[in-house]
């Protein structure tokens, strides 16, 4: 059955690295309405068994269902790693992984590298779409985002510690993490020349294209957003607010009730 094309779109991630997603999302489709839903107890997923993830993403996937959405993007590469295809297979409602957009993104480039999270970079899944000339894990990025270090000197030095082996000819980086574009003026600094492969705007046009096919745009949605937590609801606003969303509507979820 169609689902309801009023209905807002449930978006989720690890924590506040799928708000880079959800803005390139209200960009190309204004008329949405969206529940963002970033799992703050339980960041960073990226150093957490895959399989734990997949649960993870499946729980979370399940509450959005019952809150009632039309469809459902995986804004984290872990989950998308661990979770996709299985789940747009098993559910009902379309479900959008960011892999797929980043590496056609990417594909027309000769040499591509992908920097991401431990278990996206074992996972090997990038590697479905496409060949990589080189690929590093920076398990520390995410919580100096999370911490709100992005702009810090330590993230410069730490960003150094973790691309020193990158190839000079490396003409493209895939930022396989969606907490990863925040730090990218810094990465910029490190790696001068290289082209940075950000999946949101991707992801986004690739939602808004199959959202239009299937007649699922909301014909009259104010644009809001509904965001759900399911750690410390303030730490989260300040964040969130730092990296330029403001969060009107926020409620926290007891992992008990996922
Ligand atoms: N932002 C996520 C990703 O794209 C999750 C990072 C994490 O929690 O480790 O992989």
């Amino acid at each position: 059955m169609r689902p309801d094309p009023e209905l807002p779109i449930g978006v989720f991630d690890s924590g506040v690295g799928g708000l880079t997603v959800l803005k390139a999302l209200r960009e190309a489709l204004p008329k949405e309405d969206f529940l963002y839903f970033g799992d703050t107890a339980r960041v960073p997923y990226g150093q957490k068994p895959l399989g734990m993830v997949r649960r993870f993403a499946w729980e979370i996937a399940g509450f959005l269902l019952r809150k009632g959405v039309k469809a459902i993007v995986v804004a984290c590469n872990t989950a998308s790693s661990a979770a996709l295809p299985e789940l747009s297979e098993a559910l009902s409602i379309p479900v959008f992984g960011v892999l797929e957009p980043a590496a056609e993104e990417a594909r027309p480039h000769a040499k591509v590298g992908l920097i991401g999270t431990t278990a996206t970079v074992e996972s090997r899944a990038y590697e479905r779409f496409l060949p990589l000339a080189w690929s590093k894990a920076c398990p520390l990025f995410v919580p100096l985002v999370e911490e709100g270090l992005w702009n810090d000197p330590v993230a410069l030095l730490v960003a150094k510690h973790y691309l020193e082996d990158a190839p000079e000819d490396l003409e493209a980086l895939i930022l396989g993490c969606t907490h990863y574009p925040f730090l990218k003026e810094t990465l910029r600094q490190v790696l001068p020349g290289v082209q940075l492969i950000d999946s949101a705007q991707a992801t986004a046009r690739k939602v808004a294209e199959a959202l239009h096919t299937l007649g699922l745009l909301n014909p009259q949605g104010g644009g809001q957003t509904l965001h759900y937590v399911t750690g410390d609801a303030e730490s989260y606003r300040v964040l969130a607010q730092r990296l330029g969303e403001e969060v009107a509507e926020l409620k926290t979820v007891a992992l008990s009730e996922l």
